[in-house]
C-alpha cells in the first residue's frame, strides 16, 4: 500500500482536524512537516498528534522553498490560499486546499492555468460533498424518488455564538484576511446546490446586511471585554458563557472545538480558558468590533437547466443546515438539527432516515471531515474520481463572487458567466 507523506501549512483548527483524521490511517498518511507562523499552533499540533520527528517552519516563505512531502494541506487563512497553492504546484505537490479558493475571478483563473501547466492534483475541502446525509439526498434525487427536481430551498443556520466568534470577532470579520461571508461560510452550500441541480448557474440576485453586531446594539453599560462586563453571566454572546460555562456543561472535554480556539494549551483547563478570554480576540464584546462582514445574506438562483434555488445564511439558535428539495412527485427535507432526512413522496407514506445512523461515528461537518480524508487517499491513488477537484469547485466560487456583486448593487440580477 502506498503511503503518502504530508505537510500541513496552517496548523489551526482545520489543519488539526485533517491531521487527526490522517493520523487514524497510518498506513496511508504520514505527517512529516508543519508550517505555521504561530509557534503555539505548532506546539499544539505536536502535543495532540504526538509528532516528534516532523520538520517545523514558522516562516511560510522558507517552507515553500522546497518540497517537504508528497501532499500539502493548505489550511491557512483565506487570502493566502491561491499564492500558496501556486507555489505548491510549482514544487510538484498534490494539494488538499481549504475553501474558499478565492474571491477573485483572475486569481481562480491563474490557479486553473497553473494546474494545467504543472499537473498536480488539487482537491478542494468542500467536505459536505462527502458527508453521508448530503450524499444520500443526492442519490435519492438521482434515483427519481421525488420525480423531477424543480426547486431547492437551503438554509445555513449558524449558531449565534459561532457567528459572533468567527464573523464578528474572529479572522472572518476582517476582509484583509477573509473573503465575503457568502464565500467564506457558504461556498459549501453553493457547491452542494450546483451538485444537486447538476447544472451551472445562469443568473442570481442577493441581498444582505450587517444589521445587528454594532455598537448601538450593545447592552447598556457593556464593557469592551466580556470577562469584565456586568452582562457576562446573562448576555448570550458573552465569552464566559460560550467558553467557560459551556465547557463545564459539555463535560470538560480534553481539547475540543470551540474551546481549543480560546486556549491552544493542551489539554484544556478552566484556568487556561479564563486566561484565554481575558486576552484572546474572542473575549472581546461582540458589539464593539470593527466588522467588515454582513450578518445575514440571501441568494436566489436560476440554474441553466431551469431549476430554481434559494439560500439563506443566518445566525440562529443552533447550527444545522435545513434543505428542502421540491420534486414533481415528492419532497425531501434534510434537517441536521432534527437529525433526519424526511422523504415525502406525494400520496404515499413518508419515510424518515436518521442522519446519525448514516454518519456512524464519522466526525465534523456531518461526517464530511473524516470522509474527505478517506476519499482523498483514493483520489490521490487515482482509484476514484476527484469529487471536489479544482475544476468542479470553480462554479460555486463564481456564484459567490456574483452574489457579492449583486448584494453590493442592492440585489440586482447578475449573470454568473459572462
Ligand atoms: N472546509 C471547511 O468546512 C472549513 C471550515 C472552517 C474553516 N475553513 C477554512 O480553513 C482555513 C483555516 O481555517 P481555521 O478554522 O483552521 O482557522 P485557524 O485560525 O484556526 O487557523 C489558521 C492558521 O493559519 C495560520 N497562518 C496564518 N498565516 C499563515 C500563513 N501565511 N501560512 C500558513 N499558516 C498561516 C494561523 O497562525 C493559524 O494557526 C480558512 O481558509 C477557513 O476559511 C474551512
Amino acid at each position: 500500500m502506498k503511503k503518502f507523506t504530508v505537510a500541513i501549512c496552517g496548523c489551526g483548527n482545520r489543519g488539526l482536524s485533517y491531521s487527526e483524521n490522517m493520523a487514524k490511517n497510518p498506513d496511508q498518511y504520514e505527517i512529516v512537516s508543519l508550517c505555521d507562523p504561530n509557534p503555539a499552533q505548532i506546539e499544539k499540533m505536536k502535543s495532540v498528534l504526538s509528532l516528534k520527528s516532523a520538520s517545523v517552519f514558522s516562516d511560510p516563505e522558507e517552507f515553500f522553498k522546497e518540497k517537504r512531502a508528497d501532499v500539502v494541506v493548505i489550511a491557512s487563512p483565506d487570502r493566502v490560499h491561491v499564492p500558496q497553492a501556486l507555489k505548491a504546484l510549482a514544487l510538484g505537490y498534490d494539494i488538499l486546499l481549504e475553501k474558499p479558493i478565492s474571491d477573485s475571478r483572475e486569481e481562480i483563473d491563474a490557479l486553473v492555468k497553473a494546474q494545467k501547466k504543472y499537473g498536480g492534483k488539487i482537491i478542494i475541502c468542500h467536505v459536505l460533498r462527502y458527508a453521508p446525509a448530503f450524499v444520500k439526498c443526492g442519490e435519492l434525487i438521482k434515483s427519481g424518488t421525488i420525480g423531477k427536481l424543480y426547486a431547492i430551498d437551503a438554509n445555513e443556520r449558524v449558531a449565534y455564538w459561532h457567528w459572533s466568534q468567527a464573523y464578528v470577532k474572529g479572522m472572518w470579520a476582517n476582509m484583509e484576511l477573509s473573503h465575503p461571508a457568502i464565500l467564506a461560510k457558504c461556498c459549501h452550500d453553493l457547491d452542494i446546490l450546483v451538485g444537486y441541480a447538476d447544472s451551472e448557474c445562469d443568473t442570481l440576485s442577493s441581498i444582505g446586511d450587517l444589521s445587528f453586531f454594532k455598537k448601538e446594539n450593545a447592552p447598556e453599560g457593556a464593557a469592551d471585554r466580556c470577562f469584565e462586563c456586568i452582562h457576562k453571566d446573562t448576555c448570550p454572546y458573552s465569552a464566559k458563557r460560550i467558553y467557560i460555562d459551556a465547557w463545564h456543561e459539555a463535560g470538560e472535554p480534553k481539547f475540543d472545538w470551540p474551546f481549543n480556539k480560546i486556549s491552544l494549551v493542551y489539554p484544556t483547563t478552566e484556568k487556561n480558558l479564563i486566561e484565554g478570554i481575558k486576552t484572546h480576540e474572542f473575549g472581546r464584546c461582540a458589539f464593539k468590533q470593527r466588522v467588515d462582514m454582513i450578518d445575514h445574506q440571501m441568494v436566489q438562483m436560476t440554474f441553466k437547466n431551469g431549476i430554481h434555488a434559494s439560500l439563506k445564511m443566518i445566525f440562529a439558535e443552533a447550527s444545522g443546515r435545513r434543505i428542502t428539495f421540491y420534486g414533481t412527485y415528492g419532497e425531501i427535507i434534510l434537517d441536521e438539527r432534527m437529525d433526519e432526512i424526511q422523504i415525502l413522496p406525494f400520496g404515499k407514506k413518508k419515510t424518515v432516515i436518521k442522519i446519525g445512523d448514516l454518519i456512524k461515528g464519522s466526525i465534523g461537518h456531518g461526517g464530511g471531515d473524516s470522509a474527505i480524508i478517506d476519499a482523498l487517499y483514493e483520489m490521490l491513488t487515482g482509484t476514484r474520481d476527484m469529487t471536489t477537484s479544482l475544476a468542479k469547485s470553480v462554479e460555486c466560487h463564481l456564484m459567490g463572487i456574483a452574489a457579492e456583486e449583486s448584494r453590493k448593487a442592492g440585489g440586482a440580477l447578475v449573470k454568473v458567466h459572462a
